[in-house]
């Protein structure tokens, strides 16, 4: 087992290349088991989640030749259609595998995924929509047994909740199902846009791309021609790092992103003080002479997102005054606060809300890692922290930050992986 160990009262500088987005890069293999070509799949980032969502569409019969950035694969010899548990609660993303499955072979067995650390995160929307288009769907010892004999039949979906994988679910499903879909309340994740972009480009007539309501021309179980792909840029990512030059007050820059996926994320830093340059695939943020205080309330795209919340909190211990954050998404996603205040944060909590008190001076400890971004919020501390941090059980972060320490130390920062 590997541990971070970060000196802190770190000021940063110079500029990070930001890799392809992990939520972007999850749907769009799953979505190869639709193609009847080979694909190509390039800026794809070299992260413990895709490697695992590799295994499992190898696991299924997929063949593939994966280097570091870039996947050919090619699921024409698909056979099984049966998604294990042990992979599954590795990564509750290969629920993704249920739409496609079903919808090419009329069958899946797909692990339920169970919990995490950041909330229950059931399925039944995702189950309630492909039942909606003809499925039969049973549980049975922990799978969700899918079938579908004569395929899925186009209808009208409303998800009751914005759902990100619910929506590229049901998205693929209706891709190859027979007659149209119209679906209502969908996510307009970036990462959801980017995937209808390339169903479409694969030959799916798709109506309404980047809105709540989409209407979908399935292909009756046709098997479709994808084209190259190449990954959006990670704004999470863009945004941890934004943070980084945030928290210590630092100017930096990230390149290859898409300025206009951090809208949000930009308007709060501004509202904290902080000034930007932006251009067509870079920004730089400029420091803050007075970190302000600031109110959050995490929301679906394109409002302020739920997995920069832990991030922003650390740099709200910095700021003058206090802050409320409240997570709206999630139930439990403030299992980085104990951590926080165990490096002398002082956060309160009460039901989805924190109140973040400011002008703390962070000591070095040592903490633990719980969940990917509750992670990086860890290592943000720890950059201003006084002393240094060791943050434990840090496969976490390697499921969605790639190259981390190799990152962060190009900007200056005095961190490093050791063994336990
Ligand atoms: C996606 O998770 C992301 N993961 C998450 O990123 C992200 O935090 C989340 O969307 C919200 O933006 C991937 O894209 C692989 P949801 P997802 O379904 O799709 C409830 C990261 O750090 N819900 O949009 O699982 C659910 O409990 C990860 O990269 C139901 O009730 O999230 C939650 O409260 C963490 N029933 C809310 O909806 C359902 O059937 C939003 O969940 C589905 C969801």
């Amino acid at each position: 087992m590997h541990y971070l160990s970060i000196n802190g009262e770190q000021t940063l500088n110079g500029s990070v290349e930001i890799s392809g987005a992990k939520n972007s890069a999850l749907p769009l293999l799953a979505a190869t088991l639709l193609s009847k070509n080979e694909v190509t799949i390039s800026n794809l980032p070299n992260v413990a989640d895709v490697k695992t969502l590799l295994k499992l569409l190898q696991n299924l019969g997929a063949s593939f030749i994966h280097k570091k950035n870039e996947v050919k694969i090619d699921t024409k010899n698909v056979q099984s259609t049966c998604a294990n548990y042990d992979i599954v609660r590795k990564m509750r993303a290969s629920i993704l595998t249920l739409g496609p499955l079903l919808t090419r072979f009329g069958r899946c067995e797909v692990s339920l995924p169970g919990g995490c650390a950041i909330g229950q995160r059931p399925i039944d929307l995702h189950l309630k929509a492909l039942e909606q288009m003809g499925a039969k769907i049973e549980l049975k010892h922990g799978y969700v047994v899918a079938t579908a004999k004569d395929g899925l039949k186009g209808c009208t979906v409303i998800f009751d909740k914005v759902t990100v994988t619910g929506s590229e679910n049901i998205i693929m499903a209706a891709s190859l199902a027979r007659g149209v879909t119209k679906l209502l309340n969908v996510a307009k994740e970036p990462e959801v846009v980017q995937l209808c972009e390339v169903l479409s480009k694969a030959g799916v007539k798709i109506e309404g791309i980047g809105t709540s309501n989409l209407i979908i021309t399935g292909s009756s179980r046709e098997l479709l021609s994808f084209e190259d792909i190449e990954v959006i840029p990670d704004r999470i990512e863009a945004g941890t790092y934004l943070c980084a030059g945030a928290i210590t007050n630092s100017q930096i820059t990230v390149k290859n992103v898409f300025p206009k996926h951090l809208e949000a994320v930009i308007l709060k830093l501004t509202q904290m003080g902080f000034s930007f340059k932006e251009k067509k695939d870079y920004i730089t943020i400029f420091p803050a002479s007075k970190i302000k205080s600031v109110d959050i309330e995490t929301t679906e795209y394109p409002g302020f997102p739920t997995d920069l919340q832990a991030q922003f909190m650390a740099l709200c211990t910095q700021a003058n005054g206090a802050s409320i954050i409240n997570e709206r998404l999630f139930e439990n996603r403030f299992m980085h606060v104990s951590e926080l205040n165990r490096m002398g944060a002082n956060v309160r909590l009460k039901g989805h809300s924190a109140t973040v008190e400011g002008n703390t001076q962070l000591v070095g400890a040592d903490v633990m890692a719980t969940d990917l971004r509750a992670s990086s919020a860890l290592i943000l501390a720890a950059l201003v922290a006084k002393g240094t941090t060791r943050i434990h059980r840090i496969y976490h972060l390697d499921r969605g930050y790639e190259n981390l320490e190799g990152k962060f130390s190009s900007l200056g920062a005095k961190i490093e992986r050791l063994e336990e």
